[in-house]
């Protein structure tokens, strides 16, 4: 039996396609060649989050950190876990533009630099061969992330874009070294001019150019990135719109791309940036503790709490920051986020 499934965009947008009862919507939308934004299509990464308004459904296993008790209680779904028992309307948290039509095949890239830039952390720039029909064009919004794979290897992780899409095919990550981590033993490994597949750009972690709210965003070390990518187009495109944003760090040799920041602050004057430092280990004379605990502060103003809130780091500064935000009155709806996800 097959169930009409209606997905309604955050800019209004409409898409139906038909859905078996054993199939799960992300599969359903694929078939019907929409491709809303996913990455491990196992209920464990939430790059596939939208919220049922009616209709009556079943959720297969998926990890708690990416959807709550309370967030299933109030309708959130997984589009790669749920199997529809009726037809169901779906309300998605980002605009038609991050559902592509088509799935284009991965594009080889090659190696550029591997560049330290903070303790433990890298920068990472590839350069994309000319594609025949597309040239050297890369699509995507800022706040998307690739997945980068190494075939030879059996490697493949996602990471966000650090920059905004270009004509010259240029794309810069920001990646946070693990120990005894696949990709990164490769990266510290790896020559200029290796070779890198670049799978399309995804993700629906992107600005809601609808709201007119001031903008907090919260990083947490190489959570940093996409919000790079974000203020980066705001310069590119002239858009000064009144934006905190909170860097978290351990210690102050974990501090990365202070010039950049500098940068961005000179050209956004409506742009505010705080340094948090957890654990100083030297005579660190900003914000002293986690960017939730700054985010706090800030909201404790009550003029500031009327703000759209960006989450991008690890599930628990994810976590803490939702809470902080939204016991201080600000609506689910205007909170976003990004969290990593272990390989
Ligand atoms: S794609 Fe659905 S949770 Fe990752």
């Amino acid at each position: 039996m097959s169930h009409k499934i209606t997905l309604l965009t955050r800019d209004k947008q409409t898409f139906e396609f038909p859905c078996a009862e054993q199939q799960n919507i992300q599969g359903a939308a694929e078939a019907a060649s929409l491709y809303p934004p996913f990455g491990c299509k196992s209920g464990t990464c939430g790059a596939c989050l939208g919220t049922c308004d009616s209709g009556d459904y079943d959720l297969e296993s998926y990890s708690e950190s990416v959807l709550s008790k309370e967030a299933v209680a109030k309708g959130d779904i997984l589009l790669c876990r749920t199997l529809p028992k009726a037809d169901l309307h779906i309300t998605l948290p980002y605009d038609a533009s991050s559902i592509q039509q088509s799935l284009t095949a991965p594009r080889p890239a090659e190696i550029v630099s591997i560049n330290k830039i903070a303790e433990r952390t890298v920068k990472l720039v590839l350069q994309l061969e000319e594609d025949p029909e597309l040239g050297l064009v890369f699509e995507f919004e800022p706040g998307q992330f690739v997945e980068l794979e190494i075939p030879e290897l059996n490697l493949m992780r996602a990471y966000s874009l650090a920059n905004t899409s270009n004509w010259e095919g240029r794309l810069e990550f920001l990646i946070r070294l693990q120990p005894d981590g696949k990709f990164s033993d490769f990266l510290q490994g790896a020559k200029a001019q290796q070779k890198i597949l670049v799978h399309p750009a995804s993700g629906a972690f992107t600005i809601n150019k609808q709201s007119a709210n001031p903008r907090s965003f919260i990083a947490g070390g190489t959570g940093l990135a996409p919000f790079l990518s974000i203020l980066s187009r705001a310069v590119e495109w002239a858009e000064d719109h009144p934006t905190h944003l909170f860097l978290g760090v351990n210690n102050e040799a974990e501090i990365l791309c202070q010039k950049e920041l500098n940068t961005l602050q000179a050209s956004l004057p409506q742009l505010s940036i705080e340094i948090c430092v957890w654990k100083p280990e030297n005579n660190w004379q900003g914000f002293i503790g986690t960017p939730v605990d700054a985010f706090k502060a800030y909201l404790s103003d009550k003029t500031n709490n009327d703000t759209d809130v960006y989450l991008c780091g690890p599930p628990l500064l994810v976590e803490a920051s939702t809470s902080v935000a939204i016991a201080a009155g600000i609506s689910e709806d205007n909170i976003f986020s990004e969290r990593f996800v272990s390989a």
